[in-house]
């Protein structure tokens, strides 16, 4: 059987903006790393996955972690930041009780930094996994990654996290198309 693909148009952050302020807390950091490739010893990454932690370069803090049950105490961290990991939170029930978490981890007044996509309904109707080409820029280095998921029983996208962060007691200052999207 041939699967059908949605392919968003390419994707160009720069990163070098954003001096968040620290300890940062990455939500799904593994990969590439990019959070802690930006803030470096400022970054504690959490992942539950354990090789995609070790994938990513070292310089700074990695631990395997389920971001649906953080394991710090509360309200300890001035920025909190998921750069492309929330899309591949898809279950509603689940970004809602990431969204609880965070909140609880995160300081009164500080940010939680939100990069991901927006899935419109009406193109992905009829695909069966969607393709988002990134390429981001840190400190005049260039450097991407490509993402794709299923589609299937998916509720990712800037609506759903806009509800999810709602009931998970976080209210969304702006939402834009890929990102970023700020919460507070
Ligand atoms: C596309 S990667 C994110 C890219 C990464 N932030 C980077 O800088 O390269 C998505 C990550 O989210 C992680 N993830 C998914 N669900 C998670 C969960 N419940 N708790 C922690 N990490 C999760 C995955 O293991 C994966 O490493």
């Amino acid at each position: 059987m041939d699967l059908v693909g949605y392919d968003f148009p390419q994707l160009e952050i720069s990163l070098d903006e954003y001096a968040l302020p620290g300890p940062v807390l990455d939500i799904g950091g593994g990969g590439e790393g990019v959070i802690g490739q930006l803030l470096g010893w400022d970054v504690i990454a959490i992942d539950h996955r354990l090789d995609e932690l070790l994938e990513t370069p070292d310089g700074h803090d990695k631990v395997m972690m389920d971001a649906r049950r953080l394991g710090f105490s509360g309200q300890f961290f001035p920025t909190l930041t998921a750069f492309f990991s929330l899309m591949y939170i898809p279950k509603r029930e689940d970004q809602i009780t990431v969204f609880a978490e965070a909140q609880r981890v995160l300081q009164p007044g500080g940010s939680f930094h939100l990069w991901d996509v927006t899935l419109p309904a009406e193109p992905l109707e009829g695909s069966d996994y969607f393709v988002v080409s990134l390429r981001y820029g840190i400190r005049g280095k260039d450097a991407g990654h490509g993402l794709w998921d299923a589609l299937a029983g998916r509720e990712a996208g800037c609506s759903s996290l806009h509800r999810s962060g709602g009931k998970g007691g976080i209210d969304l200052c702006s939402v834009g198309y890929a990102g970023p999207l700020f919460l507070s």
